[in-house]
């Protein structure tokens, strides 16, 4: 079978996992530190606060955002549900918003509507990795008071105007779940540029404490810690911040090789008439997370159908992005009236197998399936114009 996406961890990544285990220190310590500086460095943000995960990066990302019990957080439906969730942690209302087509994103237009006086957040997800138009986001909600959170779970190795996606956010998260470009197994990153709001991160995901564990240990004199608020134990390990380092290192060349193989596949998928796909938009570069395409009305198969014929092919794909607002745990929150594109776009798409190790002839028998679904026969010119290993 294959996959939808295949971590690329190799020998470096366990050797550095087994150092650090050998060293004696497997909990948050000097690996995470160090992850986090050079994570900084690689996005330019001024600080990078290390958690178990970016569901927990959003989490305190919304208690640092000052949101409360009784505001409103817009987020967008067509995302994992994870976005949505963050708000309610915190005692906040989701409000769903819908997309633009083309990214999957939110934009002004499709926020502004629901904007209200309660209104303390956005959740911005760059969606499958294509950067969302944050500029344009905080126009509109800076002079109203209202915080963007950029949720770039997905985006790691993406661009934005030329500079490391969530670079230009007051708050960003990313996640490194296997499904992402860069992993650590969990695991996620909070930047910003704000000192103090990362100090706040800090101590949140460690208890609410005024120093860290590994910081206490480092004293020659005892330290006795104080808990200045409630807090949680969001803590990344040093060993998966061992196997980050080392992934961290490679992510401009996973991005390369990401883009060099969805570039093949734009070109001939892009000769099925109707089929959508995954862009760049006109101010950055995606990192192609997933690789999504939506069906046309009259493509001639369902997507389920799609998805049962390439499961029959040896292929896994996967239904597109899920529309959080038709799940039970949204249960009367708003709907299909209000979000037209979302519903369309996570009914009709697919995400195809995309990764590092990808062969020409595994992407030759998608491409094949693709347009053997699609009725049409599989295209003779099919040599890349710049060459793809494998
Ligand atoms: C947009 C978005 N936000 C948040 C998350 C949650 O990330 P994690 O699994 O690291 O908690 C995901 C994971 O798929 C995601 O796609």
């Amino acid at each position: 079978m294959i996959p939808v996406i295949r971590p690329l961890l190799g020998a470096e990544e366990a050797a550095a996992a087994a150092e650090a285990i050998m060293s004696g220190w497997v909990a948050q310590g000097p690996r995470v530190a160090e992850f986090e500086a050079a994570f900084a460095e690689a996005t330019g943000a001024g600080h990078a606060v290390a958690v178990s995960s970016c569901t927990a990066g959003l989490h305190v990302a919304m208690i640092a955002a000052g949101v409360r019990a009784g505001d409103e957080v817009v987020v967008p439906s067509l995302s994992f549900i994870a976005t949505a969730n963050a708000a309610r942690y915190v005692g906040a209302e989701a409000v769903f918003a819908d997309v633009d087509s083309a990214t999957l994103n939110l934009t002004p237009a499709t926020v502004r509507p629901v904007l209200t006086e309660r209104t303390r957040a956005v959740i911005l997800v760059d969606q499958a990795g294509v950067p969302a138009d944050l500029d344009a986001m905080r126009a509109l909600c800076d002079p109203r008071g209202i915080t963007v959170v950029e949720d770039a779970a997905c985006a790691a190795g993406a661009a934005y105007h030329g500079r490391p996606v969530g670079a230009g956010a007051s708050l960003a998260t990313f996640s490194f779940h296997p499904r992402k470009l860069l992993t650590t197994g969990e695991g996620g990153m909070i930047i910003t540029p704000d000192p103090d709001l990362a100090a706040r991160l800090r101590r949140l995901r460690e208890h609410g404490m005024n120093i860290s564990a590994a910081a206490r240990h480092a004293e020659r004199q005892p330290v006795i810690e104080r808990y200045l608020e409630v807090g949680y134990n969001y803590r990344m390990t040093d060993v998966q911040a061992a196997i980050g380092l080392v992934q961290l290192r490679r992510l401009g060349d996973i991005v390369a090789r990401r883009r060099q193989l969805a570039a093949r596949y734009q070109r001939l998928l892009g000769q099925i008439p109707g089929l959508r796909m995954i862009a760049d938009p006109e101010y950055g570069t995606t990192n192609f997370q997933s690789f999504w395409v939506a069906l046309p009305a009259e493509f001639p198969v369902t997507r389920n159908e799609l998805l049962q014929r390439l499961a029959s092919a040896g292929i896994s794909a996967r239904r597109g992005i899920m529309a959080a607002h038709l799940e039970p745990a949204y249960a009367g929150y708003r709907g299909a009236a209000d979000l037209p594109v979302t519903e369309r776009l996570s009914s009709s798409s697919v995400i195809l197998p995309l990764f590092h190790q990808l062969t020409r002839d595994e992407q030759d028998q998608v491409i094949s399936a693709m347009f053997d679904a699609a009725g049409r026969p599989f295209p003779a010119d099919r040599e890349p114009t710049t060459s793809v290993a494998g």
